[in-house]
């Protein structure tokens, strides 16, 4: 190897990761810039200093010669040295250079350097995906005095003996789901991108609202895709459907109807109406086809008539709900149909359930947050407030909002989960959250890569005043709006803050978040002692509901 510690050398980066930056050198060799060699003030995110494909001088500090790896540092090298360097041409310019071989063979590169890491630099916390940062909590919780109740529920959980064991099938799903079903899907998503432009979605509760919030946070609200997805089965509302059907009268589209009682009303009602206007359109046999049922394996009036139709159905395992069904074929068929990787989703999901695995409250961040909820509602705290700084993201706590409200709301107990878009709620709810009454607490989800950036332009005239963040991205403008808000909220406002921060939202760190969620949500209504899995209080409205229509029985 040709390198030696204290020679300074130009690389390109070929991937930024929560740690650092990968980066190659001329002759291949690969190497680490640690995010602690980058500057020399705290760096809180690296896509603000570092880009892919940009070069850089960097110095060689450390140099492995069997695993033909460097350890470099930016932060060392003098601006002496980086005014001798060569040809003087400073980081912009560089990136400008034509490196498109470069960049073929950069998933080669980033996959051998992944390799000969060998996860040695990274510690626990940096190979999570989503990071659980607890240092913006006001009140001081006393984590030691849950850890053996903590032990003792994941072990009840495991061993499947607390209250509604028997839908605890989410819990090893990534590892257990059914191969042929998945190849099925994906077979069956690619047919409905290529002969249909549109797909709906027809499903209610936690039979629709995983895919929605997938779908939205990884494509955004205006996707560049001629093929739409859109929602009904969730509504009584005739304006809502009226409107739906009428966009569908001039649309080429399939039908997912997802219910895995078959017998849900808002669902059942769409779904009729939306089978007879395809079967006006295309005729009933050609209409069978295009229809896509995800039900329960035996039971079930849709179950029944996906049978007689001859329409392709998918499994919700019986020992799943509703509102941890997203990994399993209820959110992923239409997350598939949206042109996502759901296999990739199953593995960040996969690997949450192995990292999760674990007793110790002081090595389970899951379970750490688990512990803050429950802390917090037996300290005054009435409300859990879901903050993200994206809209697309907003899918994600109407998910969560499901997720916990249904799992803890009950016997008179549990967090009220509400939520809010930063900044757009900052102009509404941001006066109430700052300085009105003490009820609630904040968990907050930014992601630090954002899906795409803008650069706030230059004006000759600023008559607005702007130039002062000219060419500055808008993820800088949005992160230092995070940065300020949670600094109000948390000094000023006496907020307690969890901050959950993801490098990246992917399909994999998205499956990851999703089974965090979940696991939490188990662990977190199991503390409160109730049974996070049924859902009693739900059933009183419908009869109410069915007696008022006149429904034989009620
Ligand atoms: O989480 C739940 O169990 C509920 O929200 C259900 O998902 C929702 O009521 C829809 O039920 P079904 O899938 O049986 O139509």
């Amino acid at each position: 190897m040709n390198y030696q510690v204290g020679d300074l050398v130009q690389g390109t980066i070929t991937r930024i990761v929560s740690y650092g930056a990968f980066m190659v050198f001329e002759d291949e060799t690969q190497g680490l810039l640690h995010i602690s060699e980058v500057a020399n003030s705290y760096i809180r995110n690296l896509y603000h200093y570092l880009h892919v494909g940009a070069i850089y001088l960097v110095k060689v500090i450390a140099v492995d010669e069997e695993k033909n790896f460097l350890k470099v540092s930016l932060k060392q090298v003098s601006k002496e040295e980086r005014l001798a360097d060569k040809g003087g041409l400073n980081d912009r310019i560089k990136s400008r250079i034509d490196f498109t071989a470069l960049k073929a063979a950069m998933p080669k590169f980033i996959d051998e350097a992944l390799n000969k890491i060998n996860h040695t630099t990274a510690n626990k916390e940096e190979e999570s995906m989503v990071k659980v940062d607890l240092s913006h909590l006001v009140d001081k919780v006393d984590f030691a005095s849950y850890e053996a109740k903590v032990k003792t529920i994941h072990e009840g959980i495991h061993a499947k003996s607390l209250p509604g064991n028997d839908f605890l099938g989410w819990l090893n799903y990534p590892n257990e789901y059914d191969q042929n079903e998945l190849a099925l899907m994906m077979e069956k998503a690619k047919e409905v991108r290529s002969h249909f432009d549109t797909l709906v979605v027809c499903g209610i509760g936690g039979s629709y609202l995983g895919a929605l919030a997938a779908i939205n946070a990884l494509k955004g609200l205006y996707p560049d895709d001629p093929f739409k997805i859109i929602f009904m089965g969730q509504t009584f509302s005739a304006t809502y459907i009226a409107q739906v059907m009428d966009y569908l009268k001039n649309r080429n589209f399939a039908i997912n109807v997802i219910s895995k009682s078959g017998t849900t009303t808002e669902t059942s009602i769409s779904f009729r109406l939306l089978k007879q206007l395809l079967e006006s359109k295309v005729g009933k046999e050609k209409a069978k086809n295009a229809i896509f049922a995800t039900t329960d394996k035996e039971k079930g009036a849709l179950k029944q008539e996906a049978m007689k139709e001859g329409y392709t159905t998918f499994t919700l395992p019986g020992d799943i709900g509703g509102r941890y069904s997203v990994l399993s074929p209820v959110g992923l068929f239409p997350i598939a149909c949206a042109g996502i990787d759901i296999k990739a989703m199953l593995e960040g999901a996969k690997e949450a359930m192995n990292n999760y695995n674990n007793a110790e409250l002081m090595n389970n961040p899951c379970y750490q947050y688990a512990v803050i909820r429950d802390y917090m509602y037996h300290h005054d705290k009435q409300c859990e407030m879901f903050v993200t700084y994206e809209p697309h993201l907003k899918e994600i706590a109407e998910w969560l909002k499901q997720l916990f409200a249904e799992s803890e709301g009950k016997g008179h107990k549990g967090l009220l989960p509400t939520s809010a878009t930063f900044s757009t709620d900052l102009h509404s709810l941001g006066q109430f959250i700052q300085d009105g009454s003490p009820v609630l607490f904040e968990t907050l989800l930014f992601i630090k890569k954002p899906m795409k950036d803008v650069i706030i332009p230059h004006d000759n005239e600023d008559l607005d005043g702007l130039n002062y963040i000219e060419n500055k991205a808008l993820s800088f403008v949005n992160e230092r709006a995070y940065l300020g808000t949670l600094a109000a909220h948390e000094h000023d406002g006496k907020v307690n803050n969890v901050v959950l921060e993801v490098e990246e939202l992917t399909a994999k760190s998205l499956g990851y978040l999703f089974y965090f969620f979940m696991k939490a949500c188990a662990m977190s209504a199991y503390l409160l002692d109730v049974n996070p899995f049924d859902q009693p209080g739900v059933e009183i409205y419908k009869k109410n509901m069915f007696h008022l229509l006149g429904k034989k029985g009620y």
